[in-house]
């Protein structure tokens, strides 16, 4: 099966431990071999953005250059924040959505000083994907760590078959191991509009933070 990050995306190659660094990333935004950008709002994204209560406070972390996204939070009226550690990507980020100043972050989502709970939601795209395996329950318990209890992990979330990942396509079991202890399942669904290189490996999920959660 053809590799969903051709041009030797986050290949083997360069290995995990490079795209666990910030120049990995910014080389890639500064060549344009970006296939996971993308142009527009996701149909998903703009449904879960209209269900919120109004002035949710929302984390987007790995944002990239998808200012689209964080812009949809803010129009609709909610704190919108976003963090990535490439500075490219953010100083791209920070001009397109210059209103929204210090609130697009360059910082790694792991150890920048948030505060515990501050967040309703955080919105997924292609973030949990690109990060080594080993990281993957790291990524749960940070979200974990930042959301609310009861707040929401929503997003799109890479699943099925991968002959030469990354990106790490989740199974549904793994998805138990690396959420099931915190989180639990609220919606699952196909997406329609995914771009050609996702089509029928996207799944919107919806993940709730137990209120029992212990937080770390
Ligand atoms: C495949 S891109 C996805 C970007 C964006 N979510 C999108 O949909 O276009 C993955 C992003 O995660 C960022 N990233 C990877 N590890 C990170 C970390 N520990 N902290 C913050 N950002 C990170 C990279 O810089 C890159 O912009």
């Amino acid at each position: 099966m053809r590799n969903a990050y051709p041009d030797d995306i986050l290949n083997k190659q360069k290995g995990e431990r490079d795209s666990a660094q910030p120049d990995f990333w910014s080389q890639r935004y500064a060549s344009g071999r970006t296939p996971w950008k993308i142009d527009h709002v996701p149909h998903r994204l703009d449904a879960f953005i209209r269900s919120l209560r109004s002035g949710s406070n929302i984390l987007v972390p790995g944002c990239g250059e998808d200012y689209r996204a964080i812009e949809a939070f803010d129009r609709a009226g909610h704190r919108a924040t976003a963090i990535d550690f490439s500075p490219f990507a953010v100083e791209h980020t920070k001009k397109r959505l210059s209103h929204l100043g210090d609130k697009i972050i360059l910082g790694d989502f792991f150890s920048y000083p948030f505060d515990a709970g501050a967040f309703d939601a955080v919105y997924e795209r292609t973030f949990l994907c690109s990060l080594p395996p080993r990281l993957s329950k790291n990524y749960s318990a940070r979200v974990a760590q930042l959301l609310q209890p009861e707040g929401v992990l929503a997003g799109f979330f890479f699943y099925g078959e991968e002959s030469d990942p990354p990106p790490h396509p989740l199974t549904e079991l793994k998805a138990l191991e690396i959420f099931g202890g915190r989180f639990d399942l609220l919606k699952t669904e196909a997406v329609a509009d995914s771009l050609p290189i996702f089509a029928g490996k996207e799944k919107w999920q919806e993940w709730r933070l137990r209120s029992n959660t212990t937080i770390q």
